[in-house]
């Protein structure tokens, strides 16, 4: 594993996270899967070692303590990191009127969405700092753009993207030889996006991918969409 390139994806048991998972081991990483349940994260580590290198890391990025238990193991395993993908996030069904929501969805919703990926970012820096060419990666959403303003729909998850794009640019300003980036995966058919979503998982996926593995590592503090830089 020493040699061998190391990507960590959050929410990788199911949906856009287990494609990017399946799609890095197939590109020959060695993929550590996290997921906050056990047996989801097990079942999909299992499936993907069927064709690549895989490996179960528990981590809950609501919680700070499970991030940090999380990067300690990791460190103990693994010398290096190169890519974090921050996938892991909510869409909460109440989430519904900027002025009708609680203080506890919009908390949730933000705890999950925005400080979770900045928290999981910090506690794996040290890690990435051995990798010859570090890549975050945080999935956004073109619902977090502020270009043509907001049009009401699910106004924490928005927000919580918007100050997601916020994240990623001070990232990438902390961490000038990171490359550091937001993506929008597209309108996606998975349990968040429905059934009635434009995009299968693969092409959802795709952009996310190129990205962690083939993207110009001088490409930084941008958001990006289907391979091209899209405005904030
Ligand atoms: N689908 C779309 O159309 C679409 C569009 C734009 C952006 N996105 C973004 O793409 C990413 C993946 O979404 P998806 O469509 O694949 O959604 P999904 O099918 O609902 O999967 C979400 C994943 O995130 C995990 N997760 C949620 N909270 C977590 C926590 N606290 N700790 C660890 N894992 C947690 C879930 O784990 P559990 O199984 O344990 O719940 C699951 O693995 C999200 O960031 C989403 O906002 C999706």
């Amino acid at each position: 594993m020493q040699h061998r390139k190391i990507a960590l994806v959050t929410g990788a048991n199911k949906g856009i996270g287990f494609e990017v998972a399946r799609q890095l081991a197939a590109r020959g990483f060695h993929v550590l899967i996290g997921a906050r349940d056990v047996k989801a994260g097990r079942a999909a580590r299992d499936k993907i070692s069927r064709d690549g290198s895989a490996t179960f890391v528990q981590i809950d990025i609501s919680d700070p303590e499970s991030i940090a238990r999380a990067a300690d193991e990791v460190s103990g395993q693994c010398d290096h990191l190169d890519v974090l993908v921050n996938n892991a996030g909510i869409l909460l069904e109440e989430d519904r009127g900027a002025v009708a929501i609680t203080r506890e969805i919009f908390e949730a919703t933000l705890r999950t969405n925005t400080l979770g990926p900045w928290l999981v970012a910090k506690g794996f820096v040290p890690l990435l700092k051995k990798s010859d060419a570090p890549r975050i990666v945080n999935v956004s959403s073109g619902g977090g753009q502020l270009e043509n303003g907001a049009d009401g729909w699910a106004p924490a998850y928005c927000v919580s993207k918007t100050a997601l794009n916020g994240v990623t640019a001070q990232l990438a300003a902390a961490l000038p030889n990171f490359a550091v980036n937001s993506v929008c995966p597209g309108w996606v058919r998975t349990e968040m996006g429905g059934e009635n979503a434009t995009r299968s998982v693969q092409e959802g996926a795709s952009g996310i991918v190129w990205l962690a593995a083939e993207a110009p590592q001088e490409l930084s503090g941008k958001f990006v969409k289907d391979r091209k830089v899209i405005p904030w």
